[in-house]
């Protein structure tokens, strides 16, 4: 026995360890120490003709244990472990179930054989933590599946299904659901019985010198694919290292230590720290102080929405697309059938791409029960109401869902800015009450904040949090204030990106340093696509919006707005937009000051943004700096590489932002200024 192995020589001489290291047998210290020990033991016994590795609990090694990054190497490394592996005199079976990811997939890959359950998923997801496979992944994998498919299974990093493994041979055999263990030392044991040499991946290069004939695959991969992987690092570094992988076999070693090269370019980069940082982000967000194991979860077996509108369409979807019923109601016949249009479009649309069947269309859809009138609502165990953004007609809808609702159901509301205490006061049972706001379009994005309010009660905060998870979406919590988390930070982006322009730099020039920043669009494009009547609705002063609206210039669907459009939706720079701004600039006595650079331009649209989130933090609207990144990456696509406006700041250095606000006449929240000077930061 170690800490975390056990070993145990069964019949035949099969010797088997078996690793427990929860809660995902992550490859740390102890996992390798145990790996080191059984094939110290097994090597040395000389009853023993196979090994088996496998592992405990809920899944084969999840991968290096990510924490260990960067932190000082304890031996052995899992390079280490990986050579005691494949250098073993005896054959190694490696016992699949779970799911082998990353470095676990890479040590099965030293094993000479691997057999898994069909349940279990095998991959190398390490591009999503910005690395490439390190201990071998990119030398071993195209000598098995091939240059193109290889390509395709890194670069992509999603897990492939033991039976799509089989066919590509990154497995060797299933075994039954259930008799793993059983099984992988029955094929140990025939390994044994038929004597054949056991065979290393690293010596087969069939696959590598096919892939010869065609050298220019590399460069044509890498520009086929330069849009989606515009900011990332890892994915160029993986083909380029299975171009390796090509060029030197049959020394797999040259190879190899070309792939090491890669990999430690990748792990000491910032994008790979953002993205490793925003792994643990995205669970840690789960995570409440006060609200533990002991606090129970609400049932929610059927689900009400109010508004079929787009959004109470999309939040629909959520529920249907996991099997929930749902009560969509509508105050009349005519928008709860476009409403159900829409729907149904959507999931005909999903069906047309092949990604669902007819079938599934219309079980989802049956799935609805349309109804007119709130009274519908009585039986059921949620209700999100998703209507006009307006206190009145909210409060009057929570005031007879009080009456309506069965006592015990959640009742939720889709707000996005509004005082949800304000709203839980129309009714008798403000404990019920709870924010649950999606983001458009709701269906789509994985942002869910949830809201408590002052009175809220655990047990609703927790079911809504678990809900989010069911439903596919990231929950994160948020105290309740005028845009929560997401609105509220990075509205200051939109507010100083019209500022700037009445100082001098030109729209496009604003929305090109934020495209070259990562996003995917400026405010000003967005602007445009989104529609500026729909954002200037109660606007009462004068802006630059409103000035376009009142030349009809409303965006992409009327006359330009910030840009003129050509029939294909093409932009250019507009000369009328131009004459506005410089109008304004007039009106509001704001002077020309200069051109700026990218940098500058990038700092003055989102140094505020942080400013913002320093706010939320010290009002406690968000738990931690991570709950704001990951509100901003999943809810306002912000680069993910950049690990969000708190993380991103912290690698700019608080002090630097502080600065630049100072600049530009802005006060630096307490938190902030007091995080520079003391040299701190949000994230780290
Ligand atoms: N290292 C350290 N901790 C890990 C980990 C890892 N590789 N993988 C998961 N964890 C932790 C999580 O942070 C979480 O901790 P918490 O409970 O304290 O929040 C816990 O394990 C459980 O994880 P999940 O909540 O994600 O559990 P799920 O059951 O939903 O998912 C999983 C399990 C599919 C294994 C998922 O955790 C996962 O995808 N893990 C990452 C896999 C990965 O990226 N592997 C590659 C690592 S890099 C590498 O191997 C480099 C090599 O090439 C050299």
């Amino acid at each position: 026995m170690s800490e975390v192995g056990t070993y145990t020589v069964e019949d035949g001489g099969i010797g088997v360890m078996t690793i427990d290291n929860p809660p995902v047998n992550a490859l740390g210290i102890a996992a390798r120490l145990a790996l080191q020990e059984g094939f110290r033991r097994f090597e040395g016994d000389a009853a023993v003709k196979a090994i088996v590795v496998i592992c405990a609990g809920r899944t084969f090694f999840a991968g290096a244990d990510i924490t260990e990054f960067g932190k000082t190497p304890q031996e052995p490394n899992l390079l280490a472990v990986l050579d005691i592996i494949e250098g073993s005199s005896k054959p190694v079976v490696a016992a699949i179930h779970g799911t082998a990811l990353g470095g676990g997939f890479e040590l099965a890959l030293t094993c000479n054989y691997r057999v898994a359950v069909p349940s279990a998923k095998v991959g190398l997801p390490e591009v999503n933590l910005g690395l490439l496979p390190g201990a071998g992944g990119t030398q071993r994998l195209p000598r098995i599946v091939g240059v193109p498919a290889a390509l395709d299974i890194i670069t992509g990093g999603k897990p492939i299904g033991a039976q799509k493994a089989l066919e590509y041979g990154m497995i060797d055999a299933l075994a039954e659901e259930g008799k793993l263990r059983e099984d992988a030392v029955a094929f140990a044991r025939k390994v044994v019985a038929e004597g054949k040499p056991a065979a290393r991946v690293r010596d087969r290069n069939e696959k590598l010198e096919e892939a010869r004939a065609d050298m220019g695959q590399f460069d044509a991969y890498i520009a086929k694919n330069a849009r989606a992987w515009r900011g990332f690092k890892a994915q160029v570094a993986i083909v380029r290292s299975i171009q390796a992988a090509v060029e030197t076999a049959p020394d797999f070693d040259a190879g190899f230590k070309r792939e090491r090269e890669l990999f430690h370019e990748l792990v000491t980069s910032t994008e790979s720290a953002a993205l490793r940082y925003y792994f643990f982000a995205e669970r840690e967000v789960a995570k409440i102080p006060d609200i533990g194991k002991d606090v129970a979860t609400l049932p929610v077996a059927k689900v009400g929405v109010i508004g079929a509108g787009t959004m109470g369409g999309g939040i629909t979807m959520n529920f249907l697309n996991v099997g929930l019923p749902v009560t969509l109601v509508e105050m009349n016949q005519e928008a709860l059938d476009r409403g159900l249009g829409v729907i149904r479009k959507n999931y005909e649309n999903t069906a047309k791409k092949g990604r669902m069947t007819q079938e599934q269309v219309e079980q989802r859809m049956a799935l609805i029960d349309p109804k007119i009138g709130l009274e519908a609502l009585a039986d059921v165990d949620l209700v999100i109401e998703a209507v006009f953004e307006e206190m009145s007609v909210k409060k009057d809808i929570f005031g007879k869902l009080d009456t309506i609702c069965k006592p015990g159901a959640i009742l939720a509301s889709n707000t996005s800015f509004l005082d949800l205490n304000e709203i839980a006061s129309a009714t008798s049972r403000p404990e019920a009450v709870v924010g649950m706001h999606y983001f458009s379009p709701a269906n789509v994005m994985r942002l869910l904040e949830v809201v408590r309010g002052a009175k809220t009660s655990r047990e609703v905060v927790k079911t809504a949090m678990e809900l989010g998870k069911t439903t596919g979406k990231v929950a994160v919590l948020a105290g309740v204030c005028h845009g929560f988390i997401a609105n509220r930070v990075m509205v200051q982006r939109s507010l100083q990106a019209e500022q700037l322009v009445l100082e001098g730099p030109s729209p496009q020039d604003v929305d090109q340093a934020l495209y070259d920043y990562g996003f995917a669009m400026g405010p000003f494009a967005m602007a445009d696509l989104v529609g500026l009547d729909v954002t200037t609705r109660g606007v009462t002063e004068r802006t630059l919006r409103t000035d376009l609206v009142k030349l009809d210039r409303l965006g992409q669907k009327k006359n330009g707005g910030f840009y003129d459009y050509d029939e294909n939706r093409k932009a250019t720079p507009s000369p009328v937009a131009a004459q506005v701004i410089a109008d304004l600039a007039k009106f509001k006595g704001v002077a020309p000051k200069g051109a700026l650079s990218t940098e500058e331009i990038v700092g003055r649209l989102l140094y505020p943004v942080v400013n913002e989130g320093a706010k939320v933090l010290e009002a406690g609207i968000a738990l931690r700096a991570c709950d704001i990144d990951v509100a901003c990456i999943l809810g306002y696509n912000w680069p993910l590489y950049t690990g969000g406006p708190m993380f991103w700041a912290d690698t700019v250095g608080l002090q630097k932002v502080v600065d630049g606000l100072k600049a530009a006449g802005i006060e630096p929240a307490k938190l902030l200024a007091e995080k520079a000077a003391k040299g701190e930061s949000f994230t780290r």
